[in-house]
């Protein structure tokens, strides 16, 4: 990463306060008891893995999807694990050695920029990618290095259809404090992953979960033959 932009900057800015407690403070947004993990159980469900598979988890944050993972590909599989933030990725480097795993290596780099490299198995992002601008140009290189069978699946939160402006924007004030509501709300990324997403697979599910307040998109790149049963 040789020029950061500031927007860029203030980002990792935000993550580097967040990191230590992340693990902790993240369970109470968008509000506490939020099912993350019921959620991002759906999401690695939603890969197809198999023992011995290759994942790359984009905007992976502390590593809290790696021992989901792990769980399937074991040891014989490979994660990497790709941050903006080096804070965070610290913390994910933190559970990796606890958890005495080998087979995960942690790239800090942009998403934006990020060289996919070719015959991947599977592609996670979860409550992350609606946060990079340029999600649909992600969303295109990731599918561009997907296996025949490979699966990309993003898991994020979004505004409910019909929110009044003013109540969107009390719901999301305390999960995007990095960045300008308005803009996040307006941008509508969510709308952009899906169109991308539709764009780049075979196969896109698209489901809405919680009253909409987040979606779980799931395709692959050759079509319903690659889905998990
Ligand atoms: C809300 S956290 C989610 C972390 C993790 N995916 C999870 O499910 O817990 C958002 C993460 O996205 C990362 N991030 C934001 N923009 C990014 C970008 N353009 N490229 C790579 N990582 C980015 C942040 O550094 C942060 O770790």
């Amino acid at each position: 990463m040789s020029q950061i932009d500031p927007t860029r900057e203030r980002l990792i800015e935000v993550y580097r306060k967040k990191a230590k407690h992340y693990d902790i403070t993240s369970r109470l947004y968008p509000a506490p008891g939020y099912p993350h993990r019921a959620q991002r159980l759906r999401a690695v469900q939603a890969l197809g893995l198999r023992a011995g598979d290759s994942v790359i988890d984009i905007a992976c944050g502390t590593g809290l999807n790696f021992p989901l993972i792990e769980k399937v590909i074991g040891p014989g599989g490979r994660i990497v694990g790709v941050d903006l933030t080096d804070a965070m990725l610290a913390r994910a480097q933190g559970r990796i050695e606890a958890n005495g795993w080998s087979n995960i290596s942690l790239v800090q780099a942009d998403a934006a920029d990020f060289d996919f490299g070719a015959r991947v198995d599977a592609i996670l992002s979860t409550y992350a990618l609606s946060q990079v601008p340029e999600c649909a140009q992600v969303i295109a290189h990731g599918a561009a290095a997907l296996s025949g069978r490979g699966r990309w699946v993003v898991l994020d939160v979004k505004v409910p259809d019909g929110t009044p402006g003013w109540l969107a924007q009390l719901g999301t004030a305390i999960v995007r404090p990095f960045a300008s509501i308005d803009e996040w709300i307006m941008r509508r990324p969510w709308e952009a992953i899906r169109a991308a997403m539709q764009e780049e697979l075979a196969d896109l599910s698209w489901t809405e979960l919680l009253f909409g307040t987040a979606f779980l998109a799931a395709g692959s790149r050759a079509g319903s033959a690659g889905s998990p049963s």
